[in-house]
Formats: C-alpha cells, structure tokens, sequence
C-alpha cells in the first residue's frame, strides 16, 4: 500500500478561512493526502491567504520564496494558493511565481479535485470563476470527524455593505444565505461526533436569511431551530453588523439558555462624520442604542468590537469621538487597526492621515480597549461561570476551556474530559486568561 502524502496548510484572516481550510484539507483527503504541521515534510503547500490588510500580497510572495529550497530539493513538491489574496491577484500569482502550481478561490475549492487532476498531469491549475449556477457548491462540502468539542459552521457568505475601505464584497461576492434544513443537519452531525459549541459563521451572520420549511427565516429564527438540537449545548456567532439586528435575536439572547452571552459588534469609528465617510450607514448614536437593547435583554453579555483608526479625514475630534463611543460601551474584549489603504476600495483614492499620527491615536485606543479588558477579567474574579473544556492545559492535570464570555479559563481538572461543561469559580486573572477552580 502506497503511503500517504502530506498536506501542509497555513492560514491567515477571518474564521471564515479557518473553517475553509478544514474543508480544503478534507477534500484533498480524498486525494490521498493527510495533514502534517511541519512544512519540510510536506509535499503539498497549501496558503489559505487574506486580503484584507496592506501588504497582504507581498506578504505571500515573500513567504512563496521561503519555499524555493524545498521545491529545489523535491521537484514533486506540490504549491497551492488560496483564499482572498488567490480571488483577488490569482492571474498575478500564476504569472509572478512560476512554482505556484495551484490557485483557487474561497468560492470554487470544492472544485480542488478536477484542480489535483490537471495538478497531477505537470500543468498549473487557476480556478477562481465562479459562475452563477456553480456558486456556493463548496458550502454543501461537510465536515468530518473531529475530536474538538467546538465547531465552526458556515451560514451565511459574502457581503453587500460595501464599507469604503473593505475588500471583503470584492473577494467573498454578494451575501448569500444557507438553507435552514441543511445546516440543521450539519449541527447534527457535528454533535453525533462529539462537538457540544457551534459557532455560526458569516461576514455579515445576522444578514442571514435562509430558505426554511415555511419561508424564509432570519438568524434568530435558524437559532431557534438550533436550540431544538439535543446535545447541542453552547451556540455563538459572528461577525454581525449593526444595521442588521433584528429584535427577535436581541430577544433570543435574554430567553434562549444556549445562546452565549458574548456579542462581536464592530462599530469602526465613534465619528459619525467618519462613518458617512466610511459607508457604515449607522450613526454612533444608533449604535450605542443597540448594544443598550442587549443589555436590557442579557445585562452580562460581553460586548466585543472592531475599529479603525487614521481613516481619510479623521480629525483629532473624530478620534475623540471613537474614544468616548469606547468608554460608553465598556468593551470586554476588542480589535483595533490602523487604516491601511486596499486598491480597489472607494477610499483608496482619499488622501492618507499622517501615519504618526495615526499610530499615536492606535495606541491611545488599545491602551484603553486593554484597561477595559482587564476591568473585564477583574470583575469575573469571585463570580462562578459555565466553562466547556477543551484541552489539557500546560500543567499536568490542568485543562482549558472557555466560559460562556469566551475567556480562556484553565483549572486543575481531575478526572474531567474534553468537551465536559463544569462550573468554575474564577479566583485569579492572568493577561489573556483567567484561572478557576471546579466546583463539586
Ligand atoms: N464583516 C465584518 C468583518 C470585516 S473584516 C464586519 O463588518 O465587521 C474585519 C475587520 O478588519 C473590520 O471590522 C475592520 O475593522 C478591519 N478592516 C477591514 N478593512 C480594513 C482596512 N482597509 N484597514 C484597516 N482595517 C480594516
Ligand atoms: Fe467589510 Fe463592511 Fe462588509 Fe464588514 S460589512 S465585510 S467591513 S464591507
Ligand atoms: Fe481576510 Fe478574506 Fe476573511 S480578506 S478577513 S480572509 S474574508
């Protein structure tokens, strides 16, 4: 019997590139390759890249030429390019870079197959077409067995929001929504292999609006459905967007005992002359009048975001404006960046923020989200939450799960096993996760 070849693949970007490189890695698994974690053994290089910050491309080209020696000492080495960078600059990549063997969008990898035969016979392969009636094929792609009590679940793909600054509707394409019935089946699945959390996926995942036995059912309406599922016992999801709360998933969130108390809501800026500028389409006020609603509704829920900083025409004012959006809020955890200009985009062609300047105000913004952060872990210590555990952690005994609030909670766990859900008192915090102790 031949041995098995060895896939090795790395991935940058959003959850959404997580799970499709999970879904690459099985399809080429019916290849004949299995994964491996080190690249000298590969025989097969897989880059699952983002587009989404600058120098995204040059980043892969640098990191292509790393692999010149290998590809030197085996001929049979085989190099593929995928994801957002690959939908964006695949014909660049084939014409740049004469050892990439393989470029493949993140809407066509579902066509890797076919791609393996052309790849086989010594010809390079470049797929990122995809034509109206083969679309979203790759999302009836299903996972496999895996051993990790939590799973991502694709829902809902793509945007149509157009952010002035974001490539995502270019490399994703338009929103599209999965049927209600078959990612039903999937959860089921999934559980039938041991996993206990789902965390749905989507660009915009509360945009989701999917075909369902009686018409079309929003995100709330496709996590009652979940809520049925036996077994499953933690649903999460993200990224959403704040034009698209519905009030019947605000309401989920105080009546639905599965749904976690944590929301990613990225809001950007606290300006709303920067948000007219950046398309948002919301203004901070209704904003700050959302998260007020899932307060009222879940009064712990942990508020997560995203912002940007240094955008075109953002003034000294502008950024005070972010920050006291920011303090408002009270934010448990978030992510901030500076503006990096994406060719392509409506704001490409605006005139740049003195990038000091914008790197001052980033760092005044992550000193604060931080101290919020920390306030956060602080206020859990003495209180007891729900934790899912999920290995074992670096001391012997130990292991590390989440709580409902997505913090890292490590505790000394005899006799627990992996995807146990266990009370824990938290007793201490540490930079990035608390420390805990079972509770009888
Ligand atoms: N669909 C999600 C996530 C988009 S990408 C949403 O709308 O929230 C994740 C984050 O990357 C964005 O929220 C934004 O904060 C950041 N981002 C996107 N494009 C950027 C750019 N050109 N420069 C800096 N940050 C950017
Ligand atoms: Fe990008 Fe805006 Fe769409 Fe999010 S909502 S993916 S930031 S265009
Ligand atoms: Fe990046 Fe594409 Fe996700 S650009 S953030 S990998 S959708």
């Amino acid at each position: 019997m031949s041995e098995k070849k060895k896939l090795f693949i790395k991935t940058w970007g959003c959850q959404m590139n997580v799970y499709d490189s999970e879904r690459m890695a099985e399809s080429l698994g019916h290849e004949g390759y299995e994964s491996t974690e080190k690249v000298e053994d590969a025989d097969m290089i897989l880059l699952n890249t983002c587009h989404i910050r600058e120098k995204a491309a040059e980043k892969i080209y640098s990191e292509l030429g790393r692999f010149k020696g290998l590809k030197a000492e085996n001929p049979d080495l085989k190099i593929g390019v995928a994801g957002c960078v690959a939908q964006a600059e695949g014909e660049e990549i084939i014409r740049r870079q004469p050892m990439v063997d393989l470029v493949v969008g993140p809407q066509t990898y579902h066509r890797l197959p076919k791609m393996m035969e052309t790849v086989k016979q010594g010809k390079r392969a470049l797929d990122t077409d995809f034509p109206e009636e083969d679309k979203f094929e790759h999302l009836k792609l299903r996972p496999k067995a895996k051993r990790a009590p939590a799973a991502f679940l694709t829902v809902q793909e793509g945007c149509d929001k157009f952010c002035a600054f974001c490539v995502v509707p270019y490399t994703r394409g338009a929103e599209v929504s999965r049927p209600v019935e078959r990612i039903i089946r999937e959860a089921n699945e999934l559980v039938e292999r041991g996993v206990r959390e789902i965390t749905l996926l989507g660009q915009n995942v509360n945009a989701y609006h999917g075909q369902g036995p009686k018409g079309t059912m929003g995100l709330a309406g496709l996590i009652a459905e979940l809520d049925k599922v036996d077994g499953l016992e933690r649903i999460r999801y993200t990224t959403s967007h704040p034009n698209d709360m519905e009030d019947a998933l605000i309401e989920a969130h105080g009546t639905c005992a599965k749904l976690m108390p944590y929301l990613h809501l990225p809001v950007q800026s606290g300006s709303d002359k920067i948000l007219k500028r950046m398309n948002r389409n919301h203004t901070a006020e209704s904003y700050l009048r959302v998260i007020e609603r899932f307060r009222e509704a879940r009064p712990d829920i942990l508020l997560s975001g995203d912002f940007i900083v240094g955008f075109p025409e953002e003034t000294d004012q502008d950024f005070e404006d972010t920050m006291a959006l920011v303090r408002e809020v009270h934010y448990g955890q978030a992510y901030s960046f500076c503006y990096s200009s994406r060719p392509g985009t409506p704001a490409a062609e605006r005139a740049l923020v003195d990038p000091q300047v914008a790197k001052e105000r980033l760092h005044r913004l992550q000193e604060l989200l931080w101290e919020q952060q920390r306030q956060t872990q602080t206020d859990m210590i003495g209180r007891t939450v729900s934790v899912m555990f999920e290995k074992p952690g670096r001391i012997e005994g130990q292991m590390i799960g989440k709580s409902g609030y997505l913090h890292a909670v490590h505790a000394a766990a005899e006799g627990v096993q992996v995807g146990d859900i266990r009370d824990v008192k938290i007793i201490a915090t540490e930079s990035n996760s608390l420390t805990g102790e079972i509770l009888p």
